[in-house]
C-alpha cells in the first residue's frame, strides 16, 4: 500500500484551514507542501509563513519540497515552521552532502528531489545518507501537469540501486498521478504518491485519497 502525500498546492487557499482539516481526517499519511522561489523553478508559491499556520491543523508528517536554490540559507526556517522531511533538489545543491548533513542536524529526515532530465546514477553515492528521493515526473513548478512515461524505468533503476545498497529509502513520485496511472506508478516501485490535482480538484478529495490509498 502507497503512503499518500497530496499537494497543497492544488488546494483552495481562501479555505487553506478547512482543506488542511479535511487532510488531517483523511487517509492521507504525508502533507506535501511545495515551495518555489521564482528562481529555480518559474513559479512562486509559499514559504515557512504559510507552513507555520498549516502546522497548528495537524500532526501528520509535514513532507516540504524546496524547488528554490541556496536551500542551506532557509533549512533551519523551515524547521522552525514544523517541517518533518525537507528536500532539497540535486540540480540546486553544489555541496548536496553538507545539504544533508545540515537538515539531519536539524533533526529533520533528508530528501532529495532529482528532474526528469537528471540521471537516477547521479544520486548513487547519496542514497546511504537520505530517506526519501522525491522523483519528479514533471518538471517542477506547476501543478496539473501529465505524468511523463520514462519515469516508470527511472523508477525500476532507482529501486534496483536502493536494493543494491541494502537500504530503506522511499521513492516518492511526484507530478500527474492521477487515479489511472498511480497502480502502474505503484507497481514499478513507488512507496509515496504526491497527488495535487487529482485530490483537490476531485468532488470528494477525502475519497480519491482512499482510493489512491487502496491501489
Ligand atoms: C510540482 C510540484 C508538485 C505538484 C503536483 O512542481 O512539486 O508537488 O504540486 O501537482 P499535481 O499532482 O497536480 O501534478
Ligand atoms: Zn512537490
Amino acid at each position: 500500500m502507497p503512503l499518500i502525500a497530496p499537494s497543497l498546492l492544488a488546494a483552495d487557499f481562501l479555505k487553506l484551514g478547512e482543506e488542511c482539516k479535511m487532510l488531517d481526517q483523511s487517509q492521507a499519511d504525508w502533507f506535501h507542501l511545495d515551495v518555489m522561489d521564482g528562481q529555480f523553478v518559474p513559479n512562486i508559491s509559499y514559504g515557512p509563513m504559510v507552513i507555520e499556520f498549516m502546522r497548528k491543523t495537524s500532526k501528520k508528517t509535514f513532507d516540504v519540497h524546496l524547488m528554490i536554490n541556496e536551500p542551506e540559507k532557509y533549512a533551519e526556517a523551515f524547521k522552525k515552521a514544523g517541517a518533518d522531511i525537507l528536500s532539497v533538489h540535486i540540480e540546486a545543491c553544489h555541496h548536496l552532502h553538507r545539504n544533508i548533513q545540515q537538515i539531519k542536524s536539524l533533526g529533520m529526515k533528508a530528501g532529495v528531489a532529482i528532474n526528469p532530465h537528471t540521471p537516477v546514477q547521479l544520486l548513487k553515492d547519496i542514497l546511504q545518507d537520505i530517506d526519501v528521493v522525491c522523483m519528479m515526473s514533471v518538471n517542477p513548478g506547476f501543478g496539473g501537469q501529465s505524468f511523463i512515461p520514462h519515469t516508470l524505468a527511472r523508477i525500476t533503476e532507482l529501486k534496483s540501486m536502493i536494493r543494491e545498497q541494502g537500504l530503506n529509502v522511499l521513492i516518492e513520485i511526484d507530478g500527474g498521478v492521477t487515479l489511472e496511472n498511480a497502480a502502474g506508478i505503484v507497481a514499478a516501485g513507488a512507496d509515496v504518491l504526491v497527488a495535487g490535482n487529482t485530490v483537490f480538484k476531485s468532488s470528494d478529495p477525502a475519497d480519491t485519497i482512499s482510493r489512491l490509498k487502496s491501489l
